[in-house]
């Protein structure tokens, strides 16, 4: 999809997880409910009129022996059949007629089995600026002899929670997500799900791009600590892609917020901090400045260079390392080295987040301007070198922990997970777990249950 650099792909088998989370749910909430009392009024041969009323009727158990969940052009389907309820109810009866001038009446209860029940449901989504709507197409409910009307002719699948649900977590998924005081990862939905033969996916605009307090960021739900990898290659619930623009937008965004600049007036040696360390090896520098402190401008140069291979992600940094001499409040800079840096990235899946550890391939260094005459060689790589393995690449890979929080819905964890290197994109393919009906019940207002019974 264009404009989309991150696209979630749920299988059919993804899609019959929801599925039976969402008849699950549906059963849960509608077992033990009651349902109001009927009264009606039935023309009895000879008799005459009698009126009927049906009290305390309540669902006991609600057994479901098949169901299936189909995508296609029409919307997702999902088709709930030879259920069976089991129902307890108190009865009453009345007749008065010319006939019948006492009067006849009578009560009592009655558990009644219902066979059979067809249960289908189409719905549709769509992209409402950026956030995705779940519409109801169609239902149909057959229930055998008895027919379940829910208020205002919903079939009570649509009424009793399940669809205002769904589409409630829908609108809790944030367009935008915080991700530090530099950057917000823009997670629009980007054009309209794509309904294929068993599968739905879905585009979302994916990049990073500069805080401005106008966006009302949110955040997503951060998930488990420990994501069970998986390495074998069998059918996953989910797949989420990330195309390396996604993470060439993070590294122009810090590049320009200048976030990629640090002081260094600290080192595990500190004497490596004064001009009297370096006496003997630069003369210039302890003549023209005798025992001065010194300090480490480490800055990346231009955005850092980012791509994804078959088996990792790359990343090319330029650095310049500017020493600076501290005399008498003054910062003086005296040389600066040129550092390119080649290291690779190889990711891993930390709560619900991409993340992953830079590891340092190789570097090549050159002096590009000093005042202090000609360094050695030696100096040079020995410096860079501490400060590559000590400062540059510890430091971005605290930054980098928090990786980039992959599009899960408030309730669901990821669960065997393993990523998939396919250039220009990097994918996680994983099942999900459900944290159960807590998170829902917790984040969702619970809608309002009112039931019909007609016999
Ligand atoms: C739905 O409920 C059945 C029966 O209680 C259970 O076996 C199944 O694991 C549940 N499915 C999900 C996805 O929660
Ligand atoms: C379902 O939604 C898509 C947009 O996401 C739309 O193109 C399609 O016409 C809709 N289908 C039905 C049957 O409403
Ligand atoms: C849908 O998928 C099934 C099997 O995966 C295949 O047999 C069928 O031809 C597909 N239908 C369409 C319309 O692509
Ligand atoms: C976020 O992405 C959407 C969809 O591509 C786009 O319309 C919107 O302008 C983007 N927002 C920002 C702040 O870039
Ligand atoms: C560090 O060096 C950069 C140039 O590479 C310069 O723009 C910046 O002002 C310097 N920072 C300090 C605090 O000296």
């Amino acid at each position: 999809m264009i404009n989309s650099f991150i696209s979630v792909i749920i299988s059919d088998k993804g899609l019959d997880f929801v599925k039976d989370i969402l008849i699950n749910q549906t059963i849960e909430s509608i077992v033990l409910s009651q349902l109001p009392q009927i009264e009606k009024s039935v023309q009895v041969p000879l008799v005459g009129k009698a009126n009927v009323i049906l009290s305390e009727i309540t669902i006991k158990d609600i057994q479901v022996s098949s169901s299936y969940v189909e995508t296609g052009e029409t919307g997702i389907v999902v088709v709930v059949s030879g259920a069976t309820a089991d129902l307890s109810l108190n009865w009453r009866y009345t007749v008065s007629s010319w006939l019948v001038p006492i009067g006849i009446s009578d009560s009592g209860t009655a558990t009644v089995k219902v066979e059979d029940m067809q249960v289908g449901l189409a719905v549709n989504l769509t992209n409402e600026e950026g956030t995705l709507k779940l519409i109801l197409l169609d239902y149909e409910c057959d229930v055998g002899e008895l027919s379940i009307k829910v208020n205002g002719g919903a079939a009570w699948l649509y009424q009793v929670e399940g669809i205002p649900t769904l589409d409630d977590l829908l609108q809790t998924l944030p367009k935008t997500v915080l991700l530090d005081e530099t950057a917000v990862l823009n997670v629009s939905f980007v054009g309209n799900p794509v309904l294929s033969n068993s599968s739905i996916e879905l585009g979302i605009n994916g990049l990073f791009t500069e805080r401005n307090d106008d966006l009302v960021p949110q955040v997503y739900y951060r998930g488990y600590d420990d994501i069970s990898v998986s390495s074998s290659d069998l059918p996953k619930m989910i797949k989420i892609s990330i195309h390396e623009n996604v993470f060439k937008s993070a590294s122009e965004v810090y590049f320009a917020a200048d976030a990629l600049q640090w002081i260094l007036d600290e080192l595990p040696d500190q004497a490596f901090l004064n001009t009297a360390d370096w006496k003997i090896i630069i003369p210039q520098l302890y003549k023209q400045y005798p025992n001065d402190e010194m300090n480490l401008n480490i800055s990346v140069s231009s955005p850092p260079i980012i791509e994804v291979s078959d088996q990792d992600i790359g990343a090319t940094i330029s650095i310049d390392l500017i020493i600076d001499v501290l005399e008498d409040d003054e910062v003086i800079p005296v040389a600066c080295i040129s550092v390119d840096i080649s290291a690779t990235f190889d990711a891993e899946i930390v709560r619900n987040s991409l993340t992953g550890r830079l590891k340092l391939k190789k570097f090549s260094t050159y002096l590009k301007w000093s005042k202090i005459g000609k360094l050695h060689m030696n100096v040079i790589q020995s410096m860079s070198s501490t400060v590559l393995k000590t400062i540059i690449i510890p430091y971005l890979n605290t930054q980098l922990k928090r990786g980039i929080p992959l599009p899960i819905l408030n309730g669901f964890a990821l669960k065997n997970a393993r990523i998939l290197y396919t250039p220009p994109w990097i994918a996680v393919s994983s099942d999900v777990t459900f944290l159960g009906d807590y998170y829902l019940r917790h984040h969702l207002a619970y809608g309002e249950k009112r039931s019909e019974l007609y016999l």
